[in-house]
């Protein structure tokens, strides 16, 4: 694997699943990172991508170091053919420095959430690509999330009662922030590759995801009616695509409650962190033994590992060549 961008990098994701799942069983089983070093750069904060990103590469044996732009560097330029009288440093020279000193390079650009011509042909991101000698994982880009994604995708295959079809729903929920599409982008992507899997959406109305992810998916408008017999719920808040980056509704009916819960198939309550509590969902389905958000969290572990293991292997590959 020379790029982790989306799900179209992934030759078969029920494979790279099992993958994650058998690393997470013996996480020291694959000590292939002996004299490797990986680098990730961030553009915005994080708690769980870099901290399980830094534990999968321990499993690995890699050495691995973590910049934040915004605090410990130089005034990054973005922008071509400036005259650079406010900033210290272009990305290019950045880009081309940092990856001298890794063999893996992980990048978290958010988008702006003002134009989305920019945010949905992800310039930053691309921009990276093209300045790095070494291969890209992206830690959150503008319109995916592919290493949630992928924990997510390991936490259904988990907890799936068998291989009989299961019905999945992704829910949006308020919050007082205009947030990013890469989450839910991202696990429709995933899970729709995923085998005896109903993916249903709901949302208010004005809250429609780009076609490009939400394709020919069910998408309803009333809450509880997506809720009814539903084996997952999948909850997010993101900021409307179409009027990109507003905040259409705050209606708080949206919040995911224990009643609503009641209406599901014992349902297994999904949110990649972090959360609001009492605003995206209640106390009670937060910590009730239905939630499993800390299996995710957990999970983002070996899907990092996977995701390395498999970039390390093709370079080991190439360097034999
Ligand atoms: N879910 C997730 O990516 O968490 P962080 O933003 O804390 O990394």
């Amino acid at each position: 694997m020379k790029r982790f961008f989306s799900v179209a990098d992934v030759p078969d994701v029920p494979d790279l699943v099992k993958e994650a799942l058998l690393l997470k069983k013996d996480p020291y089983g694959q000590f292939i990172g002996n004299n490797k070093t990986i680098g990730l750069v961030f553009f915005n904060p994080s708690l769980r991508t870099r901290l399980s990103s830094q534990k999968a590469a321990f499993h690995l044996g890699c050495d691995l170091w973590v910049l934040n732009i915004d605090h410990d560097s130089w005034k990054i330029e973005m922008s071509d053919g400036t005259m650079m009288e406010n900033t210290q440093e272009h990305i290019k020279e950045a880009i081309e420095v940092i990856g001298l000193y890794c063999d893996i390079l992980g990048v978290r650009t958010f988008p702006g959430l003002k134009n989305k011509q920019n945010d949905y042909q992800e310039v930053l991101f691309k921009k990276i690509e093209r300045y790095s000698r070494v291969p890209v994982v992206s830690l959150e880009s503008a319109t995916r999330h592919p290493l949630q994604s992928l924990a997510d995708a390991m936490t259904i295959e988990e907890l799936r009662p068998s291989q009989k079809p299961i019905k999945v729903v992704l829910s949006w929920a308020p919050h007082p922030k205009a947030l990013p599409h890469s989450v839910p982008n991202s696990f429709l992507e995933w899970i729709s590759k995923l085998r005896n899997t109903d993916l249903i959406i709901t949302h208010p109305k004005g809250y429609e995801l780009d076609k490009e992810f939400a394709k020919d998916l069910h998408i309803t408008y009333d809450q509880e009616e997506a809720f009814r017999e539903a084996d997952f719920i999948y909850a997010k808040n993101w900021s409307a695509y179409n009027d990109y980056g507003q905040i259409l509704c705050k209606d708080s009916r949206w919040m995911i409650t224990s009643k609503k819960m009641a209406l599901t198939n014992h349902a297994k309550f999904m949110h990649c962190l972090p959360v609001r509590r009492n605003i995206v969902v209640e106390d009670a389905v937060l910590d009730a033994d239905t939630s499993v958000v800390l299996q995710q969290a957990q999970n983002r572990i070996f899907a990092a590992q996977a995701v390395f293991k498999r970039m390390l292997i093709n370079k080991c590959h190439a360097a034999y060549r």
